[in-house]
């Protein structure tokens, strides 16, 4: 059985064959397309979304996917509206859509344990779409394609991950694909948003902005996951000073050709400015377009069998 619940065990071969898979999903100007021949591939199947966290991208994305290539029936659940709000178990649920003779689930939940245990329990697809501070393969993909698409290459690219990693799905996602593809990754943020455990290998960390950005040639911007930090919250204004980017510190710190992403939800005004996330560096829509198309190649895989 297939499952994509992250990206740390994929192959250099396999993370590229996804980025090419999706590619087949663009046109020349970056626009998402779906090729003729593609169009009702996946008529007759059927895939429950079951969203147990909030999501835009993720979630309207993987819809849009599975509309483009003729999925039947796509559910949409969250906690709001079904049995698990009566204290079903996620797995029961699933277990119970499962025997309805679902095609695959993909599920976004707070625990990182939850994809886990359905994996193990059902003989169904499981697409995380993010376990809690664990992985998020498909925006893992989203920027890896995003990167890949701007300088043709991932080999040597010096990519510095900002903001709040620890408790960052899409950052541990990012690690796993960028590095694979021969990335050299650098982690920067305030002390106690970055990782101490050893489950991320062996990066390099530095403590402030303008070492993280100095010689990068791409920039990913987190923001504070203030639904996931235990203890004080982060002081905001300290947080703005020394890790947001304005257009002062883009000019200053930033070298010519750099760009930013973002994964969304962009916090304005904390750790981006306005004109920063809407100027001419940011690739922050090119990765909202590239969302569909990953989710098109993933779906094609998972659903064709
Ligand atoms: N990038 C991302 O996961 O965004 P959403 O939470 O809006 O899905």
């Amino acid at each position: 059985m297939q499952h994509l619940i992250g990206l740390e065990e994929l192959s250099a071969d396999t993370l590229s064959a996804y980025l090419d898979k999706a590619e087949v999903f663009l046109d020349a100007q970056g626009r998402v397309c779906t090729p003729p021949a593609m169009r009702n591939v996946l008529s007759g199947s059927s895939v429950v979304l079951l969203f147990l966290e909030p999501s835009t991208r993720t979630r309207v994305s993987f819809e849009l996917a599975a509309h483009r290539l003729g999925v039947s029936s796509v559910i949409y659940l969250s906690s709001d509206g079904t049995s698990i709000k009566k204290d079903e178990s996620v797995l029961d649920t699933c277990r119970n859509l499962e025997a309805m003779g679902v095609g695959a689930f993909i599920v976004r939940h707070r625990q990182r344990e939850l994809v886990h245990l359905l994996r193990e329990a059902l003989d169904t697809p499981i697409i995380n779409a993010g376990n809690g501070s664990g992985e998020h393969p498909t925006q893992g993909l989203v920027d890896a394609l995003t990167l890949r698409q701007h300088f043709g290459s991932l080999k040597r690219l010096k990519v510095s991950i900002v903001g709040d990693i620890v408790h960052s799905r899409v950052a541990r996602s990012n690690v796993f694909a960028l590095r694979t593809l021969g990335a050299e990754v650098t982690l920067a943020g305030p002390s106690r948003l970055l990782p101490r455990d050893d489950t991320w290998g062996t990066l390099r960390m530095v403590g402030t902005r303008r070492e993280a950005l100095q010689d990068a040639d791409a920039v990913i911007i987190l923001r504070i996951q203030g639904e996931r930090i235990e203890g004080p919250p982060v002081e905001i204004d300290a947080y703005i000073q020394e890790w947001g980017i304005d257009e002062l510190v883009v000019e200053q710190e930033m070298t010519s050709g750099a760009v930013i992403l973002h994964p969304g939800p962009v916090i304005r005004g904390v750790e981006l400015q306005d004109t920063v996330a809407e100027g001419s560096r940011s690739l922050i829509l090119r990765q909202a377009a590239n969302g569909v198309a990953v989710r098109q190649a993933v779906l094609a895989d998972f659903l064709r069998g």
